[in-house]
């Protein structure tokens, strides 16, 4: 029993070492930002899922948030606020998009535990970026000054129609949400595009789309409440 312990723990302990040692080798050769700054999570952050954050689903996903808000939108903001930000992914690949032009932009999140692992993320542009820990139901919308509020955490709301109601009419808005009910921390899918469509209920829609994924269906909406 301890001798599978001790073996369980040293790969664990192998395989972080060695994943740090390979995206370091990548950030160099690429000369990433963004690469640089997941290989610092990796070796300062050794408890952060990253590693689901950063899985091919979720680059998926944002990449397709980022090409058809730049192709609804355009690039230029001058300050974007995500809700439920997580460890900062979204932000990331924005401000390494270089079609992009961000003033600045706040990621919030409910967990206290996540804003050092975002803000390590995105040092390379930490004078544009914070991470900061709020509930998205407690914030004082009229005063964030938002050109754009992004929410990709949708299926982990319970009340999406009550935080819409919060925002200040006519708050352009990025909602993403999905069909993965069997995932447990998933407490809002919708079945689909239509059902998503109704449920945010936006007075304006400029895109609304959908992203098959191998075991669920990803949907996304921009326009404004
Ligand atoms: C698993 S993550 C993100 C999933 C999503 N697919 C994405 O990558 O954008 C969901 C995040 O929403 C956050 N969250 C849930 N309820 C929240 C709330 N009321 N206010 C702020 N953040 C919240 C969680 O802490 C978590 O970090």
């Amino acid at each position: 029993m301890t001798k599978t312990m001790d073996t369980d723990t040293s790969t664990a302990t192998d395989w972080h070492e060695a994943a740090f040692d390979v995206m370091r080798g990548v950030g160099a050769y690429t000369s990433s930002p963004l690469i640089r700054g997941l290989s610092e999570v990796i070796a300062h952050h050794p408890q952060a899922d990253v590693a689901v954050a950063f899985n091919h689903k979720q680059v998926a996903c944002k990449m397709w948030a980022r090409q058809a808000l730049f192709d609804t939108v355009g690039g230029k903001f001058k300050r974007i606020v995500i809700l439920g930000g997580w460890y900062g992914v979204l932000a990331a690949m924005f401000f390494d998009d270089t079609r992009f032009e961000i003033g600045s932009i706040d990621s919030f999140d409910i967990d206290p535990d996540v804003g050092n692992v975002a803000e390590t993320l995105n040092q390379a542009w930490k004078d544009r970026f914070r991470a900061l820990t709020g509930d998205m139901y407690s914030l004082a919308y009229d005063e964030l000054d938002a050109g754009l509020l992004i929410n990709t955490s949708c299926e982990h709301i319970a009340d999406l129609p009550g935080w819409l109601r919060l925002l200040p009419r006519g708050t352009r808005v990025l909602l993403q949400s999905n069909d993965y009910f069997s995932e447990p921390t998933h407490v809002n899918c919708v079945p689909s595009l239509e059902a998503f469509v109704a449920q945010a209920a936006l007075r304006q829609i400029d895109f609304a789309g959908s992203l098959p994924m191998k075991k669920y269906t990803r949907f996304m909406l921009i326009g404004t409440v």
